[in-house]
């Protein structure tokens, strides 16, 4: 088992180039399940444990995949073994992104069904419910969906709930159906966008991604594309945090920024100084833009967060935010409204001296003068990062144990941390 050792105190500064976004990444490799002919080059794909997960995925459904440095070049014209098997599928929830467009193209599925995960139960009723409305036969036994289908139909389908994997999905099944499909209340994110552009590439025609109503017109076949995966917001705002709590001054070279509406306005009002730079030097292949990211003069000032779907503050930044709010003037209340268990990081805050208290879906946090390093255990993905976050600050060690959770969505993050000035390491335990 490996842990990260942070010692506080030191403020970063120097420049930082993100990653492509793992959750944009991952419905465009299962994307390429839809192309009949040719082969797709996916660039800007981060290196991370669940992308390595997906492309095992489809590696074992017989698609050919070569990684070359941060590209995939992905051939599923051989693809016959139409399963996702459990091992895998237990390891990264995201793997029901495969069920839409083996449906579309194979006309057949048998897809673990994920089971929940730290932050919740994380049901996937909503993907089920508008592949059925589609014309799939659809059960669940022993474990996996079951799906068939001799051509999805076009269908007008509402979300109850706003999902951002299950607008992927759909969209991926719709784009070979028969017919028109429209996807009401469909989740408005940016990676979204980009799964769109994608598939356009490919030949399909979609209308209305971004917005809550996406209309998709089946078309008979789709071929492979090339397409660059956009920058991780997610990373990016995690970046910022760490510049803020650390006091620092740190450039981050390719921010979407036009995509970070929502945390870049929550992070300036607590007292960071966003200032966008000149367009990043590789600005065409990155799509982001430089921006300097340092601490205001006022410091930082308490104020109340919401976790909201896109355009609004992203629930995958709850813990880094939390992080920043713990030695913010005054009282926050944050709320997570899209998990219904998304606060374990406070009890490992709170071994840092953090003044949290969580009451059902929102946490009360104090802010305290400073925190003090302590031996803390790493529970989801963006809650390590948090608590890394946390041990910039702190004065004196943190080590941070479970660090599987942070590979899951962050490349090398410890050693980006570092190059910034951080005094931090990854040890084995
Ligand atoms: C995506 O998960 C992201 N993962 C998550 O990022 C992110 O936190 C989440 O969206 C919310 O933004 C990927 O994109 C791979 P949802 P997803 O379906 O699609 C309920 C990270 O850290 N729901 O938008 O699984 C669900 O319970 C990860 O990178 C149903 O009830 O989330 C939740 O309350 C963590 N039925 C709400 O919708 C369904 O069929 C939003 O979930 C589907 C969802």
């Amino acid at each position: 088992m490996e842990s990260i050792v942070v010692q506080g105190g030191r403020k970063l500064s120097g420049s930082v180039v993100i990653d492509g976004a793992k959750n944009s990444a991952l419905p465009l490799i299962a994307a390429t399940l839809l192309a009949a002919s040719g082969s797709c080059r996916l660039e800007n794909v981060p290196d991370l444990r669940d992308i390595n997960t997906i492309v095992h995925l489809l590696a074992g459904m017989g698609a050919a995949i070569e990684r070359q440095g941060s590209s995939l070049n992905i051939t599923t014209t051989a693809v016959e073994n139409c399963q996702a098997p459990y091992d895998l599928v237990k390891t990264m929830r995201a793997s029901i992104l495969v069920l839409g467009p083996l449906l579309a193209r194979f006309g057949q599925a048998r897809v673990s069904l994920p089971g929940g995960c730290a932050i919740g139960a994380r049901p996937v009723n909503l993907h089920i419910k508008g592949l059925e409305m589609m014309g799939a036969r659809i059960r669940v036994e022993h474990g996996y969906i079951i799906g068939q289908a001799e051509r999805l139909q076009g269908a007008d389908i509402s979300f109850d709930v706003t999902t951002v994997t299950g607008t992927e999905n759909l969209m991926m099944a719709a784009v070979l159906a028969d017919g028109v499909t429209v996807l009401r209340n469909a989740a408005r994110e940016p990676e979204i966008v980009d799964l769109a552009v994608f598939l356009r590439k490919m030949g399909a025609l979609i209308e209305g991604e971004g917005t809550h109503t996406i209309t998709i017109s089946g078309v008979e076949k789709l071929i492979a594309a090339n397409h660059q995966v956009m920058p991780d917001r997610i990373e990016a705002g995690t970046f910022m945090v760490a510049a803020g709590i650390s006091d620092g001054d740190v450039i981050i070279e390719n921010a979407p920024l036009a995509a970070m509406g929502g945390v870049v306005t929550k992070l300036q009002e607590i007292g960071l100084l966003v200032e966008a730079l000149a367009p990043s030097k590789e600005d065409a292949v990155l799509a982001g833009v430089a921006v300097r990211i340092r601490r205001g003069s006022a410091g930082l000032r308490g104020l109340d967060v919401k976790t909201m779907p896109y355009p609004g503050f992203p629930t995958d930044m709850q813990a880094q935010v939390m992080v920043l709010l713990a030695l913010a003037e005054g009282t926050s209340v944050i709320s997570e409204t899209i998990f219904e268990n998304r606060f374990m990081h406070v009890f490992e805050l709170q071994r840092m001296g953090a003044a949290i208290e969580v009451e059902g879906r929102s946490a009360i946090v104090r802010g305290v003068k400073g925190l003090s390093g302590a031996p803390v255990m790493a529970s989801d993905l963006r809650a390590s990062a948090g608590l890394v976050l946390a041990g910039l600050a702190a004065e004196g060690e943190t080590v941070m144990s479970r660090v599987y959770h942070l590979d899951r969505g962050y490349a090398g993050f410890e050693k980006k941390l570092k190059l910034l000035g951080a005094d931090i390491e990854r040890i084995k335990a």
